[in-house]
């Protein structure tokens, strides 16, 4: 039970406050220039956060972003019985006493990662009751993968109430091909692999920065997998993990989305903690759209050019151009000389920001999965809706590069993925701030 007072119910209190209350406003034209600090991977820290449930003892986590998600998947790991809390940048999690195995749908409702609490609950009690997601803003999400996989390693699965319940007396290692490389899935798979008896092999794997970091926090928590970082991952399952102690790596899709921020404001930033090899796929694009990117010794400085030329995107699993990063690209190519295409392969609704982006003076035309963007000369500022988290960013990109004001209203979707983005922004010379809304 978390009382009043307790941090976790205080971050919970501020984040239910921000939800009715908070606009990001910006009076946009500035280039951006200086330096800014990439925080740590949100999208690889709520793994890492849900593997300490894999081992008993104190667990410290360390670089992770202060998020509304992070304060999600803390209050989870409470509600499950562990003793998590955050300590400055770090979060310690005691998971020696769990005495719940259930993930309500109140929480997974409002994050999806919660799902990834099914394979260490499993692979450690054998039992675990997790609410279905459903559908989210950019598509359905379906968790077939990650069933399937639990199935092949022995797991009896059953639905009811909307919720998904897995069980077994004991996990045993099995091949499992995934229809495609899912990100959670592999994840899921890792840590309850992890913990089986015997071989695990995952083919069609997921390559994400993520997945690696995971696969070697687990290493280091006495784990045996090889092959994290290419499509076939082999897990040795083994009787029992240490607790985890370790660094969250930097978040590429923050970084990614600073990148952005400089070329359309036609700006020079030096992006700390970006990581060349996350970045590839972002890079050589932004570079055929004219954008100038040098490796400095700890980042990536970014210079936006006079004018920017058109270029088309495809997303793709990684290392393929990511879908996180769809929506801020989209702002950038309404800026750009000429027609871009971008096509969305990876979820099926990631496009909500097209319509408010046309309120700022955007031309795009929505053809099946890809959007046609004319770029055109000047943007104007207006209120808008963020929609979900990366199209949030994408708005407050356009903003920057707007004429006159933007009004970002709903931005706690933005606060579930970026840490101070009004603040590191407005450090670099943009006109921008957070108010409540009136
Ligand atoms: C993760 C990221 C999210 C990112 C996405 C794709 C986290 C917390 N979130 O989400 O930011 O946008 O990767 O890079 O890391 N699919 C199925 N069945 C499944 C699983 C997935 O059909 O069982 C489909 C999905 O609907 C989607 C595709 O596979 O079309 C990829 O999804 P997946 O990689 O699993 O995304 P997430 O792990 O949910």
């Amino acid at each position: 039970m978390i009382m009043p007072g307790n941090p976790v119910w205080l971050a919970a209190a501020r984040d239910r406050k921000q939800d009715s209350l908070d606009k990001i406003v910006i009076k946009g034209g500035m280039p951006l220039s200086g330096e800014v600090q990439i925080s740590g991977a949100k999208n690889s820290a709520l793994p890492l956060l849900f593997a300490t449930l894999l081992a008993e003892g104190q667990s410290t986590i360390c670089n992770v972003p202060d998020l509304r998600d992070i304060n999600t998947a803390v209050k989870l790991l409470c509600e499950l019985g562990a003793d998590a809390s955050r300590v400055e940048g770090c979060v310690r999690v005691d998971a020696h006493r769990i005495e719940s195995i259930e993930a309500s749908y109140d929480l997974v409702k409002t994050m999806r990662a919660s799902v990834l609490v099914l394979g260490p609950l499993l692979a450690r009690f054998g039992h675990a009751r997790v609410s279905l997601p459903g559908g989210c803003a950019i598509g359905a999400r379906p968790i077939d993968q990650h069933l399937k996989g639990f199935e092949a390693l022995g797991a009896e699965i059953t639905l009811d109430h909307g919720y998904v319940e897995a069980r077994a007396d004991k996990l045993v290692g099995a091949k499992i091909n995934f229809d495609m490389p899912t990100v959670g899935g592999t994840e899921n798979l890792l840590m309850a692999a992890a913990l089986a008896e015997g071989e695990t092999v995952l083919e069609n794997a997921a390559r994400e920065p993520e997945i690696v970091q995971l696969s070697e926090a687990l290493n280091s928590m006495g784990a045996r997998i090889e092959g994290a970082g290419t499509a076939v991952i082999h897990i040795q399952g083994v009787e029992r993990l240490q607790p985890l102690s370790c660094d969250v790596i930097s978040d590429r899709i923050e970084a990614g989305t600073f990148m952005v921020a400089a070329a359309v404001t036609g700006g020079n930033v030096l992006i700390r903690g970006a990581v060349r090899a996350h970045q590839e796929a972002l890079i050589s694009k932004l570079v055929e759209a004219g954008v100038s990117i040098e490796e400095e010794d700890d980042g990536l400085r970014v210079i936006g050019p006079q004018t920017l030329r058109a270029v088309d995107i495809r997303t793709s699993v990684f290392p393929g151009f990511p879908t996180d990063m769809q929506a801020q690209f989209m702002a950038l190519m309404t800026r750009a000389e000429g027609s871009s295409r971008i096509s969305e392969t990876v979820f099926e609704n990631r496009f909500m920001h097209v319509c408010e982006l046309q309120r700022m003076g955007a031309e795009i035309l929505i053809d099946g999965n890809s959007a046609v963007i004319r770029g055109v000369e000047q943007m104007t500022g207006a209120p808008v809706m963020a929609t979900d988290l990366r199209a949030s960013a994408s708005l407050i990109l356009a903003g920057l590069a707007a004429e006159n004001t933007t009004e970002v209203s709903r931005i706690y979707h933005l606060d579930r993925g970026y840490e101070k983005i009004e603040k590191k922004l407005a450090a670099l010379g943009a006109n921008i701030w957070r108010e409540q809304e009136s």
